[in-house]
């Protein structure tokens, strides 16, 4: 394969067959890294003793296979997407969708402004009446702008670069097992951050002043995860003809996966199987740039949670034409500059072959590699099953816990499936023979 034949363009037809010192030598000149960026794909990546100061009591590292998406067309653009994550068929997988949108025109996405909510909690209003409460949420009111200084004043940085305070809101709850309670949400734009030091400093400023303001009591001060202010949408098409398989029509494949994210929209049992997917990508993304994976799984499933019913992320269904069409929107609160995007020498790698420029980009891409896995699992689910292909990669994984050399592996895998025994016992017993 002529690698200068593929720059610039995510299509990397026969990629998966090239060896692991090819692939990295191709991602490299794709994305115009160094030798030094080079060898930190090629292993070179988190030194014990940077893991020293990442955290306490540290004892080494622990590595994850990385790769990368093929075939991602976003917004006119190709990237080819880092993912760092344990299971097979993930990138296979999420590489297959971008290849059938990309025939439609590629995916389409927007991040929202990135505005993160932190939450004061406010104890002790007055006689915790319906009245003392409006009275404290009209004096915080009246107070708007000296508490939006106040928390401007923590972070000048973030405030030169354009972002900073926006508003301040208020949400009683009056019947709580401890009595009545105001929360107060800082809204806060943090740019290029994913900003959780920013706003928890924010909310900890301004927390003693909101208690001045009000005569109340101020307990918890921290970020919430539910960002539903900092969203990603995405959404792609895919042409009838493209998704015909040797045995199913392209329009009954559109029709059978619409069916499917039916059935997730309907059933909290299976919505939450159906998210699990969408976010083997997305997870996969924030853990090669060095985000927060746990922030970004707790805002996505309490997002879908958000009308009182757990339900899907996403929305499959088939147009006018016949052709299958997706939409998903969900909070993404990830950053480009601070964390370990910057401290992890992996994530900064990843970082230079996505190629992004902003935390809203970031945000948008990852939306699209949520999509894209999702229709993989549900277009597979829907039709032949996941099984079948899963297999022939876990068998692989057999083939190298019960000891095959990187000689064998392949052999013995295929031997494994053949036989229809993916054990770990047969896998030792072909080795010995
Ligand atoms: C497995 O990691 C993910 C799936 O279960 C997702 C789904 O069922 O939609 C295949």
């Amino acid at each position: 394969m002529e690698i200068a034949e593929a720059v610039k363009s995510s299509r990397l037809p026969g990629f998966y067959k090239l060896s692991l010192a090819e692939r990295v030598a191709m991602v490299a000149e794709w994305a115009e890294l160094c030798d030094a960026e080079a060898a930190v794909l090629a292993g070179d990546g988190l030194q014990p003793a940077q893991a020293d100061l990442m955290i306490e009591n540290a004892l080494g590292t622990y590595a994850l296979p990385l790769g990368v998406a093929a075939n991602f067309l976003i917004n006119g653009r190709d990237y080819l997407i880092p993912m760092a994550v344990e299971e097979p068929s993930v990138l296979a997988a999420v590489s297959h969708s971008a290849k059938l949108i990309r025939a439609g025109g590629g995916f389409t996405a927007e991040a929202s402004e990135p505005v993160m909510i932190g939450q004061i909690q406010l104890l002790d209003v007055g006689d915790g009446s319906a009245a003392d409460m409006a009275a404290a949420a009209l004096a915080l009111d009246t107070h708007r702008d000296e508490l939006l200084a106040l928390a401007d004043a923590c972070s000048p940085s973030i405030v030169r670069r354009g972002g900073g305070a926006r508003g301040i809101e208020v949400r009683p709850f009056s019947d709580t097992p401890v009595g009545p309670m105001l929360i107060i949400h800082l809204l806060y734009d943090t740019r290029d951050a994913m900003g959780a030091n920013a706003i928890n400093t924010a909310v900890e400023t301004i927390a003693p002043r909101v208690a001045e303001i009000t005569g109340g009591r101020t307990n918890l001060r921290i970020l919430s995860n539910l960002t539903d202010r900092r969203t990603a949408t995405a959404r792609g098409r895919i042409p009838a003809a493209e998704l015909t398989l040797p045995d199913i029509p392209g329009d009954e494949v559109a029709r059978l996966v619409a069916e499917a994210n039916a059935f997730a929209v309907v059933d909290p049992y299976r919505a939450a199987t159906h998210n699990k997917g969408i976010m083997n990508g997305i997870d996969a993304v924030c853990i090669a740039t060095g985000n927060d994976w746990r922030a970004i799984e707790a805002g996505a499933h309490a997002y879908a949670a958000r009308d009182g019913r757990y339900r899907a992320l996403t929305d499959w269904y088939v147009d006018d034409h016949g052709d299958l069409c997706g939409e998903m929107t969900l909070p993404m609160a990830v950053g480009i500059v601070g964390g370990a995007t910057k401290v992890h020498p992996t994530a900064q790698v990843a970082m230079k072959i996505l190629g992004v420029e902003s935390a809203g980009e970031l945000a948008a891409v990852m939306a699209c590699v949520g999509l894209a896995q999702n229709l993989a699992a549900i277009k597979a689910l829907a039709t032949h099953g996941i099984q079948k292909g899963h297999m022939r990669l876990h068998a692989r994984q057999i083939a190298l816990a019960a000891g095959a050399t990187d000689g064998q592996v392949q052999a013995i895998a295929d031997r494994l499936v053949a036989e229809g025994n993916i054990r770990v016992e047969r896998a030792k017993e072909l080795i010995r023979n």
